[in-house]
């Protein structure tokens, strides 16, 4: 049995203070949700404060992003050790929006997994198609191209501490969400790739989060899909109630 995952990705928004009141609002809302785990990634600014409003409950904080050197003169960057060391426990790598705006390659996206499990951080590694690719047919094969090209070079101890979110780019941020049904699919297509490229059970231990528009009134819908390991919410996650709403579907 794969345990839910639910997490929310606030990309660039909060300041330190909002960040205290989300937990001030959020925390009373999830105290007894045991079904799932329960990640929050806040920016960089604000993973200190996040940190402190979660200690002492089973809120996990990420960062989202980081780099694969552990220190050295890379200015602007910020390293796993860091991430750890400032309270996190998970990272996320290789999100669409990094791979389109800020030149985030399959190549980089396995050297920062390789790091951020170094660091002792579960990678949630992202991959998804563009809308073009979807109406290319070329779905399974980006796919594919994005898995090969981040995580089979690691090894198979690796890869079970590594959680997998398929975001089709088309349904971030745009409130066109994939139907469970055409989400469920690219789960049970990646789950094979990690099938085929460690062992059986590896692939069915791999927990696929599902990201791209998750609301309060589709999570239902998407977590009823036993492909469906969980979510990464972007928009829905900015407000306490929402999120909590997501996190107790
Ligand atoms: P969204 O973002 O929920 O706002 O579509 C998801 C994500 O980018 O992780």
């Amino acid at each position: 049995m794969r345990r839910p995952v639910i997490a929310g990705n606030w990309k660039m928004y909060k300041t330190r203070a909002e960040t205290l009141a989300f937990f001030r609002d959020f925390l009373p809302l999830v105290e007894s949700s045991r079904h799932c785990d329960i990640v929050v990634a806040p920016p960089f600014t604000a993973i200190g404060a996040a940190a402190e409003a979660a200690r002492g409950t089973k809120i996990a904080i990420a960062g989202q992003d980081l780099y694969w050197q552990t220190e050295g003169a890379f200015t602007g960057e910020v390293s796993g050790k860091m991430l750890a060391e400032s309270g996190c426990a998970y990272v996320i790598v290789g999100h669409s929006e990094r791979r389109q705006y800020f030149g985030e390659t399959d190549e980089s996206v396995q050297r920062k997994t390789k790091a951020a499990l170094e660091a002792k951080l579960t990678p949630i590694v992202c991959v998804g198609e563009l809308l073009a690719e979807r109406e290319g047919n070329q779905t399974e094969a980006v796919l594919k191209r994005q898995f090969d090209g981040a995580l089979t070079a690691l090894t198979p101890a690796e890869f079970s501490r590594i959680l997998i979110a398929y975001e089709p780019v088309w349904a971030i941020g745009t409130g066109r969400t994939a139907t469970p049904e055409i989400a469920a699919e690219a789960h049970r297509f990646i789950r094979g790739l990690a099938a085929a490229q460690f062992t059986h059970e590896q692939g069915s231990a791999l927990r696929i989060l599902y990201g791209g528009s998750v609301k309060p009134d589709n999570i239902k819908g998407l977590m009823a899909q036993a492909e469906i390991d969980g979510a990464l919410v972007g928009g829905a996650s900015l407000d306490a109630k929402s999120f909590a709403e997501i996190v107790n579907y």
